[in-house]
């Protein structure tokens, strides 16, 4: 098989990667790709979301199949345009890719087929949103924007003050374009967070091993939201009983509840939950494989990736027996200084080999590019995430930050953190205590909250 991956993030460099360990697999293209994958699969410079561009380049290619990974293009409907011309492909077509690209949508699916989430009202004018804050006047308040808004479109108000400040924002002066014309306001859930992704073809869901993101840029869980600072896999929070639950309460309903509705889910599902003492809960669905997620989960799949993206577009997943490998794998996001803010790009990387990589890691490049001598350089907020499996935990924590301490380049920033979290889930299973075991770990390991 030929295939065509589009993205060019540290998702698309650990799905190139996979495909790569595959037999069925000979040529791999990326579209747009970066400086890491370029190294295992051959980059064209077109847009992650020109669906004309990756139709055009797809007929002048032939791949045998298309994997389409980011949210945007999957919105927009990039397979639906790929399927028109005739192309197999991976990921679902717009009218289910909805479940992310409208929270609306998947509040309302939620809330049609008693799948457990938080309650919730959705307002398009900011008068009745505000006057609804008030009514409640329970803080932290979640307001959450309609449609996609990378990753920045929910706000935990802390205030009346911010959650005003939030809606007028939203609705009024269209901080995220149209995506934020319409808002939803809803109740603030507790308890540690799981990140589920899912196989599915609409007629059996696969869910994968389960993992932890970091979503704060600093230690501690401070600073501001990221796209996503280090994950872990499995989740520890995530038992078999929990898991069970979830299967039989989120995961199938969900996709019964898709096939209801005639939008019959076909690629990855992510599924964004809260353990809360009152059960678990969906805080969000994906249409796609999470970043930084996929970096600690697929190392981990023990099936031919190639495979099952086939079995998926044949319908025909409840065939395969889908392995996992037993121990834990571990992701640090090295990202530019500054970032998620204003940060400087085109700065040399050291420590990496000719191909991107460590010894000892799998180096995911998230935002690098070559230079016309073959350098590596900064080319995005988030650059490298370095992952290592192991054992147990610890020690896969423990070879990722030694293959951290190997690279650098100037005012780099990373979390010391990852995993600590994860690493007292059994004494600690509702993550209750995070907070002051994270300050002891801190005082006891010398690292000081950065600014
Ligand atoms: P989302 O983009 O929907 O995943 O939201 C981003 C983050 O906001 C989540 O990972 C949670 O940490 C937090 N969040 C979202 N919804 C809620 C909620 N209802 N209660 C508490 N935290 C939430
Ligand atoms: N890491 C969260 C996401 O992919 O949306």
């Amino acid at each position: 098989m030929d295939i065509l991956v589009i993205g060019g993030g540290g998702r698309e460099h650990a799905i190139v990667m996979k495909l790569a360990d595959s037999p069925k697999v000979d040529k791999i293209y990326c579209a747009p790709g970066n400086g890491g994958i370029s190294k295992y699969a051959e980059c064209f410079d077109v847009s992650a979301t020109d669906i004309e561009g990756v139709v055009a380049l797809a007929e002048r290619l032939k791949p045998d199949m298309v994997a389409v990974a980011p949210d945007d293009p999957l919105v927009l409907g990039m397979v639906d345009a790929l399927q028109a011309k005739g192309f197999k492909t991976f990921g679902p077509r717009a009218n289910a890719a909805i479940i992310e690209g409208s929270k609306v949508f998947s509040k309302e699916l939620m809330k049609k087929y008693g799948i457990p989430t938080a309650a919730y009202e959705v307002f398009t004018d900011s008068e009745s949103a505000i006057k609804y804050l008030k009514e409640q006047n329970s803080y932290p308040a979640v307001i959450k924007a309609d449609g996609l808004a990378l990753g920045k479109g929910v706000i935990l108000a802390q205030n009346e003050e911010e959650a005003v400040q939030a809606v007028h924002e939203m609705i009024d002066e269209l901080k995220f374009g149209k995506s934020s014309a319409r808002i939803v306001i809803e109740e603030y859930l507790t308890g540690p967070e799981v990140s589920v992704l899912s196989f599915t073809d609409g007629k059996t869901v696969v869910p994968m091993i389960s993992s932890m993101d970091h979503k704060r840029a600093l230690d501690g869980d401070e600073g501001l939201n990221t796209g996503g600072m280090g994950t872990v896999a499995p989740n520890p929070y995530y038992t078999d009983e929990i898991a069970a639950e979830c299967m039989e309460k989120i995961f199938k309903p969900t996709i019964e509840a898709m096939n209801a509705e005639g939008r019959t889910f076909e690629g990855c599902l992510y599924f964004g939950l809260m353990l809360t003492p009152k059960g678990s809960k969906v805080i969000e669905y994906n249409c796609r494989f999470g970043d930084p997620e996929t970096q600690v989960v697929l190392p981990m799949l023990d099936t031919d990736l190639a495979e099952i993206f086939e079995a998926i577009y044949e319908h025909r997943l409840g065939d395969l027996n889908i392995r996992w490998k037993s121990g834990s794998c571990t992701c640090v996001v090295m990202a530019s200084g500054g970032y998620p803010l204003s940060y400087p790009k085109g700065l040399e990387i050291s420590g990496l080999d000719d191909k991107g990589q460590v010894e000892g890691a799998f180096v995911y490049h998230a935002g690098t590019k070559l230079s016309a001598d073959g350098k590596f350089l900064t080319n995005g907020g988030r650059v490298l995430g370095v992952t290592c499996t192991a054992l147990t935990l610890a020690e896969a924590l423990r070879r990722s930050y030694d293959a951290v301490s190997r690279i650098s380049w100037e005012n780099v920033h990373y979390r010391h953190d990852i995993g600590q979290r994860a690493l007292k889930a059994d004494t600690d299973p509702l993550g209750l205590h995070y907070k002051d075991d994270m300050e002891d770990y801190i005082e006891s390991n010398g690292v000081y909250l950065r600014q």
